[in-house]
């Protein structure tokens, strides 16, 4: 398998559709293990440094999890705690951090200064969220789809709602999988162009495709599986009364469901708002698999945790 030591993950498309099958079958492999029982502590007294500037349920609680199976440990730190907080600079923060743990997982507003951190750096950094990426989500998302519908080359994945750091990861992820990503966002609510122009390059290697339409309705045709996140992300909470009126018609529910192959499965990273971006009906349906996206994120980040720690 391809060696990921002392890489950082900042976003998808800094991997191969190999390093990123790797991935999916350790995590495989981490679910196997963990669901029998089995210790394996392959990061024995490596240290994980998180930073949270945001929020946090899942990714917190599932990297402190993972690093304490895994024989590590994880400490979570706040950035009003941190002299960061104060004004000391993300470069010497970096330099520090570099001498005391092993890794350095940050989830906050600006991908630039999760950049800027991994350039001054000398151990791995990961993404735990920024206004453009989710990637660590992206991974457990395509554990999850794997899982549930096994091969995922020419699979169609229609992500529905806000052109966010979700759906960039997510048309990564898909990129490398070789599945069809078709994005319906309002208008005003597209992606970032130049995130889905690197997305289309891994595409090329795989079969993938990426289209972007403002018609949920018709992106929901014949799908696989329907994704859809939050209208108002971290951050936009006072954005939230216009979204919902700009959101009108995108949410997933019967109706939009009914769209999708019979067994179409339903996706949400969660936190979800019920009533908003989905219904009650499809989120708490037969369709939904969202509580095992969220037990994922912990397979998929023990695998990446000991492939670029170890
Ligand atoms: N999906 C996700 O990242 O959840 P948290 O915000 O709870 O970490
Ligand atoms: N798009 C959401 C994802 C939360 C996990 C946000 O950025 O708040």
């Amino acid at each position: 398998p391809p060696s990921l030591s002392g890489r950082d993950c900042l976003h998808l498309s800094e991997y191969t559709p190999q390093e990123i099958e790797a991935l999916l079958s350790l995590a495989l492999e981490c679910k196997e293990k963990h669901k029998r029982g089995e210790v394996w502590q392959p990061l024995l007294g490596k240290t994980l440094a998180m930073i949270f500037d945001k929020p946090s349920t899942r990714t917190r609680i599932s990297f402190e999890a993972g690093m304490a199976q895994l024989g590590g440990h994880a400490l979570a730190l706040d950035r009003n705690h941190l002299q960061l907080g104060r004004g000391e600079s993300i470069a010497d923060t970096a330099q520090v951090f570099s001498g005391l743990v092993d890794g350095i997982l940050i989830r906050t507003h600006r991908h630039r200064d999760v950049e800027e951190l991994a350039d001054y750096a000398s151990i791995p950094v990961i993404n735990g969220l920024t206004d453009l990426h989710h990637p660590c989500q992206a991974l457990a998302d395509l554990l999850t789809l794997k899982e549930v519908k096994g091969n995922l080359t020419g699979r169609k994945l229609v992500y529905v709602g806000d052109g966010n750091n979700v759906l960039h990861s997510l048309a990564e992820a898909a990129a490398h999988t070789g599945m069809h990503l078709v994005a319906a966002t309002p208008p005003g609510y597209e992606p970032q162009g130049s995130i889905l122009a690197k997305a289309k390059e891994i595409a090329k290697q795989t079969g993938a495709t990426i289209t972007c339409t403002h018609d949920p309705m018709e992106a929901a045709v014949n799908a696989d599986a329907i994704y859809t996140d939050v209208w108002a992300s971290m951050g936009q909470e006072e954005e939230k009364g216009k979204r919902e009126r700009d959101f009108e018609g995108y949410q997933v529910n019967e109706t939009l469901i009914k769209q999708g192959k019979p067994d179409v499965t339903f996706l949400h990273c969660l936190p979800a708002y019920r009533g908003l971006e989905v219904s009650r009906e499809v989120i708490d349906g037969p369709h939904s698999v969202v509580f095992q996206q969220a037990e994922n994120r912990l397979h998929a980040q023990k695998a990446l945790l000991m492939m670029v720690l170890g």
